[in-house]
Formats: structure tokens, C-alpha cells, sequence
């Protein structure tokens, strides 16, 4: 990629809104076709603040676009068979399409016996352990969706993914490692970084793509990146003095990249973008119609 004077800013909140404009309409065939609206039941467990704000911008993504969404709060004190009653009851509602249990649980509750008991026609976050599999297979069921959401903004950018160096900091369950998987479905040849990685930059500096998600504010500085590197930080952090960032040294940063996510309104607006279209998806599949909801 060439050299530039400043990284464009790859807008997220234009990207999501241009994608929620065409699932609205999706959502309202729907509605006049089945007389009923797609719908999303989020489980909330314990009251975890920054996850009781990531449900409440989901309910309002949703009523965006003529989702029906449900939240179910349980306290933090909810047992596993009880929590797993209230999953089962939620896959055996036909009105319901998309379920999502909100992470992370309290520690008592084992995540994945909670994750794999949700039908997997269902599981709109792609957490489930056969939509992990399908994704490693390069058939994904539903894309998880902050991945999902990077690739499509890399699309709408006209950002070429085939053949190209992508570096992952990160290697989480629900970004690093689906971002990976998805990217070399794509052809990019891709490298995972990770906390115990040694010097990090010599494996950054080589990425024409290079997706960050750690959790770690400015730990990528300017000299860690090649110039005219494709840059997006899927980070959000909180400052002591209340101001959330991602994790890359943005204005430093951006002089040497050619694209670059801002955050807050990169990555995020995406993220939660991609469920309502996963939703959308799942509706369609249980009505019996095949397209996809984004068009892919
Ligand atoms: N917690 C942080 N990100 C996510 C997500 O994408 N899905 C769910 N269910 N929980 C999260």
C-alpha cells in the first residue's frame, strides 16, 4: 500500500448506518410477509455496568431497524440449571430467532456449558461450539459479529484482504481468533499476536492489515507500523478521566497509516450492526428464506 500524509479515518458510524438502512427494509418485509418481526432475546446475568450499557445500545440497534428485542435480567446469583432453563425456554419459542447471553457471566456459571446450550440456529453471536467449528471450516452458520463487522468495513472501504500480511494483536475467543479465521478465509496471509508474544512490533511492522484487541491503551505507537498500513482498533478502553480510547496512539498513528478506525465510532457501530443482521439472517432461515441479510 502506498505512503500518505494522514490516514483517511474509516467512519463506522456512516458504514453501520448505510447497512442498517437496507436491514430495515429487510426487517419490514419480513413483518409484512409473516406478520411478525424478527426477534432478539438478550440474557443479561449480574449487573456488570459496561455490559448493561452494551444491552441497552443492542434493544436500541434493534428497535432502529424493527427488531423486536427482549431483554431477561437475572441476578448475579443465578445458578447454572436455572440459567440453562431460562435458554431452553427461549429455543423453544418460535416467536424468538436470535438469543444472546451476554458476557462475561459471573464466574460461578461455566461459559461454555452456557453457550453450547443454545440451539444453534439461534446463536446470532456465532459463540456456540459447532458456529466456532463452522467457521473454521470457512462455512460460518452466523459470523461472530465485531469480526464480522471488520470485514465489512474493510469492504466498504475497497480495502483488498486477498494476499495481504494481517496481523491480529489479540487472541480472544470472541475478536482475535474468529478475526483471524475469518481474514485467512479471505486469502490474507495472518499472524496472531498475544500477551506472551515477544517483541511485538517485529511482527506488527510487517502488517498491511493490522487489527488490534487487546484492551491495552496506546500499545501501538507509530513505530510498530509500516507506513500505509490499514489500522483497526477494536479497543475500548475507559481513562481514569472518563475519556474512552482504543488501543492504538491514534494522532501518532495515523500520520504513518493509510486507514485508520477512530474509537469511539469505529469498530463498535459495527459490531453491534452485525447482529441485527445475523438476526435478520436467522429470521429469514426460519421462515424458510435463503438469501443473507447483508447481502454475502
Ligand atoms: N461481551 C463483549 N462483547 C460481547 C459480544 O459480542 N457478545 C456477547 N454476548 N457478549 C459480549
Amino acid at each position: 500500500m502506498t505512503q500518505t500524509a494522514g490516514a483517511k479515518i474509516i467512519d463506522g458510524r456512516h458504514h453501520a448506518r448505510q447497512l442498517r438502512e437496507a436491514l430495515r427494509i429487510k426487517a419490514a418485509g419480513l413483518l409484512a410477509k409473516f406478520g411478525a418481526p424478527p426477534k432478539l432475546t438478550v440474557i443479561l446475568v449480574g449487573d456488570d455496568a459496561p455490559s448493561r450499557l452494551y444491552v441497552s445500545n443492542k434493544s436500541k440497534a434493534c428497535r432502529d431497524v424493527g427488531i423486536a428485542s427482549v431483554v431477561i435480567e437475572l441476578p448475579a446469583s443465578t445458578g447454572l440449571e436455572a440459567l440453562l432453563a431460562v435458554i431452553e425456554e427461549q429455543n423453544r419459542d418460535p416467536s424468538v430467532h436470535g438469543i444472546l447471553v451476554q458476557l462475561p457471566l459471573p464466574a460461578h456459571l461455566p461459559v461454555h456449558a452456557v453457550l453450547e446450550r443454545i440451539s444453534v440456529e439461534k446463536d446470532v453471536d456465532g459463540f456456540h461450539l459447532y458456529n466456532v467449528g463452522s467457521l473454521a471450516l470457512g462455512t460460518a452458520v452466523f459470523p461472530p459479529c465485531t469480526p464480522y463487522g471488520v470485514q465489512k468495513l474493510l469492504e466498504a472501504e475497497g480495502i483488498p484482504i486477498a494476499g495481504q500480511n494481517v496481523v491480529v494483536v489479540g487472541a480472544s475467543n470472541i475478536v482475535g481468533k474468529p478475526t483471524a479465521m475469518m481474514l485467512m478465509q479471505k486469502d490474507a496471509t495472518v499472524c496472531i499476536c498475544h500477551a506472551k508474544t515477544r517483541d511485538l512490533a517485529q511482527f506488527t511492522i510487517l502488517a498491511d492489515i493490522l487489527v488490534v484487541a487487546a484492551g491495552k491503551p496506546n500499545l501501538i505507537v507509530p513505530q510498530m507500523v509500516k507506513t500505509g498500513a490499514v489500522v483497526i482498533d477494536v479497543g475500548i478502553n475507559r481513562l481514569p478521566n472518563g475519556k474512552v480510547v482504543g488501543d492504538v496512539d491514534f494522532e501518532g498513528v495515523r500520520q504513518k497509516a493509510s486507514y485508520i478506525t477512530p474509537v469511539p465510532g469505529g469498530v463498535g457501530p459495527m459490531t453491534v450492526t452485525m447482529l441485527l443482521a445475523n438476526t435478520i439472517t436467522a429470521a429469514q432461515r426460519m421462515w424458510g428464506i435463503s438469501e443473507t441479510s447483508t447481502g454475502t
